[in-house]
């Protein structure tokens, strides 16, 4: 019989519940287990494991000395990651950690050093590559069909709730730029099959949200070069007013030299406009519940396909899969590195003003 693989969760926040529900779905089919949370403070324990029906502890190592629990969700705030990843796998637990993996490339090379050493999964949840329109684009690029990339550009933005109204305490030990930036770094390597190796210019603005309070970008713009040739620019803020139609706004554009690929991957077609607000859009495809036939629901869509998928390894390991076989076929801590030596070029590229080589 295969292993049914427990997990525990660090940090108990707004994206936490996404991990929750992921495993909770594999839980309802008998293939995998979600075991113990852990957070900060005593009133997020308590709310999380009434909410879940979990333990619940304050205390980091009593979650990751438990026998029961095979892996960990770290997702705590951005520059909190490398230590607990550290420690999990040392534990001996896999780990899927989210994005920023950290915000030093000298954090990332430990964390994979310490996966190498322990033989563990570190996972990083990049999951554009999990949404079909990516995948698509990935595809296409990948067989040609758009000759050899030239340009192309990409952004994301997220309205102002996100670092005022979800993460005050913690937006300012990050940017825009670390939060999600990162996604479009992964998604555009991933896409081209291409490193990038240089940040050519970067501008960046401040002045909207230190006037909340909070001590960071509003705004980053970079163009980065790849190994191929290609340079994209890259369009990341934190400022979009909250009456935008949706919580984030992104897309992408490809042109090549046989081909060019256009991708709006917010407004997918699907919006409405409700008595007492404005008009907003609906992107279906990151996360959705599906009423089922015979009692309960199932969660699909990017947002939790990726934790799916590291359970689903975290059993094929524990049942004596190879760790080497899965190179370059999820989001690891290779990846993670590569986005993050992309993203500390872009702020050095902000502070000096020069173009800036990024580390490989
Ligand atoms: N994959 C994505 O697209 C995506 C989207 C949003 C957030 N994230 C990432 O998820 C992570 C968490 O973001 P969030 O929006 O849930 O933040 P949040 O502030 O809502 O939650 C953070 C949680 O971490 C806990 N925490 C903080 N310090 C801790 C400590 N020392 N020990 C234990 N718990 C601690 C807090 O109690 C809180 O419950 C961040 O790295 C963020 O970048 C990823």
């Amino acid at each position: 019989m295969a292993t049914v693989p427990g997990l525990g969760i660090v940090g108990g926040g707004v994206w936490a519940s996404h991990h929750m529900n992921a495993v909770r779905d594999l839980e309802a089919e008998g293939r995998a287990k979600l075991v113990a949370m852990c957070a900060r403070t005593q009133e997020t324990v308590d709310k999380m494991t009434s909410e879940w029906k979990i333990d619940g502890t304050r205390n980091y190592d009593e979650l990751i000395a438990r026998e029961d629990i095979h892996a960990i969700s770290v997702v705590t705030p951005d520059h909190l990651h490398r230590d607990m990843a550290i420690k999990a796998m040392r534990a001996g637990k896999h780990v899927i950690c989210e994005k920023p993996m950290d915000l030093t490339v000298e954090g990332c090379d430990e964390m994979n050093r310490v996966a190498r050493e322990t033989g563990r999964l570190l996972f990083v949840d990049f999951h554009k590559r999990y949404d079909q329109v990516q995948q698509k684009t990935r595809e296409f690029i990948l067989q040609g069909k758009i000759g050899t990339v030239q340009y192309g550009n990409c952004y994301m933005e997220d309205t102002i709730v996100v670092p005022r109204d979800w993460f005050p305490k913690w937006a300012e030990a990050t940017t825009p730029f670390w939060f999600i930036g990162v996604h479009q770094i992964d998604m555009l390597r991933w896409s081209l099959g291409q490193e990038v190796v240089r940040v050519n210019s970067a501008k960046g603005w401040k002045g909207k949200l230190s006037g909340l309070g909070l001590n960071t970008y509003d705004s980053v713009h970079a163009e980065l070069e790849f190994s191929g040739g290609a340079v994209f620019s890259v369009d990341i803020s934190w400022i979009l007013p909250e009456t935008f139609p949706a919580v984030v706004n992104q897309g992408a554009r490809f042109v090549g030299s046989e081909g060019v690929l256009e991708l709006d991957t917010q407004d997918r077609g699907f919006s409405g406009c409700f008595s007492g607000g404005g008009m907003k859009t609906f992107n279906v495809n990151s996360a959705h519940v599906q009423p089922l036939a015979l009692g309960g629901s199932l969660h699909s869509g990017y947002f939790v396909d990726p934790i799916k998928d590291f359970m689903r390894l975290v059993t094929w390991l524990e049942d004596g899969g190879d760790i080497k076989q899965l190179e370059g076929k999820y989001p690891s801590g290779q990846d993670g590195r590569a986005a993050t030596a992309a993203a500390l070029a872009v702020h050095q590229c902000l502070e000096t003003g020069k173009p800036v080589d990024v580390m490989q």
